[in-house]
């Protein structure tokens, strides 16, 4: 039937606020609720024995392989190769027969995508297929189809569709750890808790929908946003730059904070807002420094934290949000939300069509 924008203006803003009840659906697929421990199907491979792992997408997808690669790296100790499809395929990169390679896509059907899955499956490698349409055409194909739940996304800048796919992938690193005897039982527990309270701490998240918006009042009239992560919130600002340009056309860009110095610090001055993403953890510290820097050279700083960041960063950037404090391992999943938020309300001070943005498909099946 026919998906109605549910009293949202856009549904772009519709799929945002479904983000918590999707996130739960696709979670519900792999989390036994009364053991308390996440589970996946049969793996039509053998977890223990693999050397590597390729994921490979476009657009967001692509961002959200890019953080599971640094889950999958962490907690199951495979390293990972990610790849956009379009270079992927042609780039005649050697593959083994029996490696196992992840294509993502919400439509299943992304034409770069497709042809790089059946260029893998030619190779003999095993595909496992994440996918939002469940009769696409890479659900079908795929040995293994996880499933996200995310239901129809009408809004071609994806946004639930995206942190649905997070979370099946931190499901998907969890399985193949303890499938590689990679993490221990007392973390498996604490990280399976985490993860089930990813719904209501995205719930949560929702609450800075104003603060989004008034921080996208001072961006209108900008000639571009620079973002900035280390780890996992590099990809979440890789998204958030891209969500950014792709609905407000207005230049963005992303960078690990860490390369700053090999180049855009130069561009750095007090007309180019800087969106920091800098969750607790073992590599807040590295960001915060990246970001006194920033300040030191009038850089004006939006920064995304949570409360212990916002104690020791909130007297010296000009734009503080702080989100829910949680495990580091599923930061990724809260972060992506604000920055959703900020390009939306960006794009609509602007008066852009934010649900059909020019140049660009929901689907892109022709290359
Ligand atoms: C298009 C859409 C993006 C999407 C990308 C990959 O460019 O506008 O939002 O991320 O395709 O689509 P897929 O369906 O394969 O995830």
């Amino acid at each position: 039937g026919a998906v109605g924008k549910g009293g949202h203006r856009h549904f772009m803003l519709k799929e945002i606020y479904e983000q918590p009840a999707v996130i739960g659906d696709s979670l519900r697929t792999f989390l036994d609720p009364a053991r308390g421990t996440i589970e996946m199907k049969e793996m039509p491979f053998d977890p223990g024995r693999l050397t590597r792992m390729l994921i490979v997408a476009c657009g967001t997808s692509a961002y959200a392989g890019m953080v599971a690669k640094y889950w999958i790296e962490q907690l199951a100790r495979l390293p990972v190769d990610v790849d956009v499809a379009s270079e992927f395929r042609y780039r005649d990169t050697p593959l083994t027969a029996g490696e196992v390679a992840v294509f993502i896509s919400q439509s299943g059907e992304t034409a770069d995508t497709l042809a790089a899955m059946r260029h893998a499956r030619a190779g003999g490698v095993v595909t496992i297929a994440v996918v939002n349409v469940p009769e696409s055409s890479m659900a079908r194909e795929a040995d293994l189809v996880l499933r996200t739940k995310a239901g129809p996304e009408i809004g071609v800048a994806s946004t639930k569709a995206f942190t649905c796919q997070l979370v099946t992938l931190v499901c998907l690193a969890i399985s193949l750890g303890r499938a590689r005897g990679t993490i221990d039982t007392a973390r498996d527990q604490k990280l399976t808790q985490a993860i089930a309270e990813v719904p209501s701490r995205v719930a949560d998240v929702l609450n800075n929908d104003g603060r989004m918006r008034s921080i996208a009042e001072s961006l209108v009239h900008v000639t571009g946003v620079l973002y900035v992560g280390r780890g996992t919130a590099f990809p979440i600002a890789l998204e958030g730059a891209l969500k950014f340009k792709e609905i407000s056309y207005i230049h963005a860009e992303a960078y690990a904070a860490g390369e700053l110095k090999h180049g855009p610090i130069a561009l750095i001055d007090d007309g180019l807002p800087v969106v920091a993403l800098a969750p607790s953890g073992p590599l807040f510290d590295k960001t915060a420094s990246n970001i006194e820097e920033i300040v030191a050279r009038r850089g004006r700083v939006i920064l995304i934290t949570d409360e212990a960041g916002a104690a020791r960063l909130s007297d010296l950037v000009a734009e503080v949000v702080v989100l829910p404090t949680v495990d580091p391992v599923v930061a990724p999943l809260l972060y992506a939300l604000p920055v959703q938020l900020l390009a939306y309300h960006t794009a609509v001070l602007k008066g852009t069509d934010v649900d059909q943005p020019r140049n660009l498909a929901k689907s892109v099946t022709v290359e």
